[in-house]
Parts: C-alpha cells; structure tokens; sequence
C-alpha cells in the first residue's frame, strides 16, 4: 500500500490562512488547469483527512468527492450534514492502526489530507510520497505545513513541474 500526500502551500509554508480560509489558493476553475489533481484524485482507492480540513469541506456546502471512500480522524462526534455521504467513516485511531485496516482490506492507494494528518503520517513513517505545489503569495502567519520531528526525513524529488502563473510542482519520494 502507498500512502500519498497532496497539497498547495505559500512560499512561507502555510496550507491555510490561521482562521482556516485558502482564498490566497489559485482557482482551478478560472485557470483552465487542475495542477494534476484530477489525475492524483482519480487514482487514490481511499481519502483520509483530519477533522479540521473535513470542517472546511463542509462549508463548500457540497461533496467534491464522490463516491470516493473517506475517512476521518477525530476524537469527537462529526457534524454530518445531509449532502455528506452514507459512505463516510470516522476513526479516532493512531495512523498506524488505520494503515493496517486499509491494507487488510487490500487498498493500495491512499490519499492523506490536513495539515496535522499528514505531519502525523509523516512521524509514524508511513507517508511514501508527498506532492506540493508551491504558490508564489507569502500569507505571513496561517497553519503550517510541517511541523517538528523525530529525526531528519530525507527526499527525492522524483518529478519537478513548473506553470506559467508562477506555480512550482514538486513530487517528492520519502526515502526511509
Ligand atoms: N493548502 C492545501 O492544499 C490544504 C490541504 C488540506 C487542508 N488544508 C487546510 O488545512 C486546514 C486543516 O489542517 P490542520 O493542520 O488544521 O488539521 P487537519 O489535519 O485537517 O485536522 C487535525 C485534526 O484531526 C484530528 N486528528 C488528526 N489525526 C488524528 C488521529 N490520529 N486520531 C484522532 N484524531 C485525529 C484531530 O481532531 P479532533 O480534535 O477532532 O480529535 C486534529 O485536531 C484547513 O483549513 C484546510 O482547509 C489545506
């Protein structure tokens, strides 16, 4: 199994303002270009994200994810509004134990979201390879996107994209 991360952050390493809010993201819509996320998305078998980026998706006000299956960490009871799928799962387990649920069920992909969810994967040593886009906007204070360590993480960029908006894409291997 491969455990994936994927995620857009500001030149000072931020993956959302402080109050959560991501309006300094470009618009793929208005872009005309996906950055390669359709593509990712489409081959990961399982979602799994944090409750605070689950908290952010419901103010989309609907489900970007189809029928895909998610999963998410939290330690409290989950709003569900109605247009979140029956398919949802909650778990308020250590990433260790969830990767061994998902690989007993025969999963080989999966895609990690939220900025603590992956600093987490991240330690336990499970995240295999990580994709960040990096947007050329300094958002000077926001949640960051790594946070303290055990040891050193050494990695390989394994594929280095550039866009003519300024955005730089870079696919990373962890290497253990
Ligand atoms: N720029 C990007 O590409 C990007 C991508 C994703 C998200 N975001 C943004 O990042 C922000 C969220 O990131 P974040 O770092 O605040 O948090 P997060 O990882 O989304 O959520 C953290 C929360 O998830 C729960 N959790 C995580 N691991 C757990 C575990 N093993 N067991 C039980 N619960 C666990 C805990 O909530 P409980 O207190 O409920 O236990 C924890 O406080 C949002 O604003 C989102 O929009 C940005």
């Amino acid at each position: 199994m491969k455990i994936n991360a994927y995620f857009a952050t500001s030149l000072d390493g931020f993956i959302a303002r402080t109050d959560g809010s991501l309006d300094w993201l470009p618009q793929p819509e208005a872009d005309g270009e996906d950055y390669g996320y359709s593509h990712f998305f489409n081959s990961m078998d399982v979602l799994v994200m944090g409750r605070n980026t689950y908290e952010t998706v419901l103010t989309f006000g609907e489900w970007p994810y189809a029928d895909k299956r998610v999963f998410v960490l939290s330690s409290r009871k989950l709003d569900m509004p109605a247009f979140v799928p029956q398919i949802l799962t909650q778990r308020a387990c250590s990433p260790g134990e969830l990767a061994q649920e998902l690989s007993t069920q025969g999963v080989e992909q999966v895609y990690v979201d939220g900025g603590k969810t992956i600093q987490s994967f991240l330690r336990a040593g499970l995240l295999d390879e990580i994709t960040i886009s990096i947007i050329p906007v300094l958002i000077g204070r926001g949640i960051p996107l790594f946070g303290p360590l055990d040891a050193d993480v050494k990695l390989q960029v394994v594929e280095s994209q550039s866009f003519e908006n300024g955005i730089i894409q870079n696919r990373y291997m962890i290497l253990r």
